[in-house]
């Protein structure tokens, strides 16, 4: 059961649930943009991050990574367990593109000899700058040791969901991930893994397959999500 809004951000809204310590995080149909600067409704959208990344979620539980995540509720909506968010997501990149590109010179397509990982303020209005682990610890965000085991699972999250997208065809390029403490202080996934928050690129042609297709106007984006779901054999209505 569906009770009080608790939070809502671009993409997503929390509710409280009948049950203390669990929240049902609801899929909005919005696409945003350049921190929320571009905004459109997309009607399906939420019900495919949500198919997506339900799915997603239930195949990094069987590999042994850790998440919010306890069982999807709704075409729209999954009953998540209630952390306390940390300020500071983790992107992983494989490959170069978005903002590693402009910042360091480098051309979109490189493949990178090992994943990155970095960190990223959260804070639309300071626009996601991005922080060392020193900033985490200094301003109280994260201890090191807290960012360590985010650092670790996100790589764990990239063999995972790597191998399950090439087997599809699809170039996991890079993603963003965001951590948050259960009431035991055990730092889990939270937030969502869809096209949303990564780049995915056809293994053959190089088509865009994310986001990145509403950022640069390229056209369907409910289209290309249904393709990646369709890809990874998701159930859709
Ligand atoms: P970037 O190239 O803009 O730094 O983004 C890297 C990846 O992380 C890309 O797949 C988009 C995703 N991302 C978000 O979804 N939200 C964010 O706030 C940030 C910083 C990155
Ligand atoms: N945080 C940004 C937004 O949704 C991400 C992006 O530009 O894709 O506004």
């Amino acid at each position: 059961m569906k009770g009080k809004l608790k939070y809502e951000g671009k993409g997503k809204c929390l509710f409280e649930s009948e049950t203390p310590g669990q929240l049902i995080q609801e899929f909005k149909d919005d696409a945003t943009a350049f921190d929320g600067i571009k905004h459109e409704v997309i009607a399906g959208k939420g019900e495919l991050n949500c198919a997506i990344s339900s799915f997603i979620f239930d195949k990094l539980h069987a590999a042994g990574v850790r998440s919010h995540y306890i069982r999807r509720e709704g075409p729209r909506e999954m009953r998540v367990w209630e952390l306390d968010m940390i300020p500071v997501e983790v992107v992983i990149r494989n490959i170069a593109a978005g903002s590693i590109c402009k910042r360091l010179g480098l051309e979109e397509g490189l493949e990178l000899p090992r994943p990155l990982s970095e960190l990223f303020y959260k804070s639309d209005a300071l626009h996601d700058p991005m922080v060392a682990v020193e900033h985490a610890e200094l301003f109280g965000w994260a201890s090191a040791e807290e960012i360590a085991s985010m650092r670790q699972m996100a790589l764990q999250v990239n063999e995972v969901l790597s191998s399950m997208l090439a087997d599809v065809g699809i170039r996991l390029v890079d993603y963003k991930l965001e951590f948050g403490r259960l009431p035991d202080g055990g730092i889990v996934l939270g937030d969502e893994i869809t096209p949303d928050g990564c780049r995915l690129w056809d293994a053959e042609t190089g088509r865009k397959l994310d986001k990145d297709v509403f950022r640069q106007d390229m056209g369907g984006l409910s289209e290309v999500y249904h393709e990646v779901a369709t890809r990874l054999g998701i159930p859709l209505r």
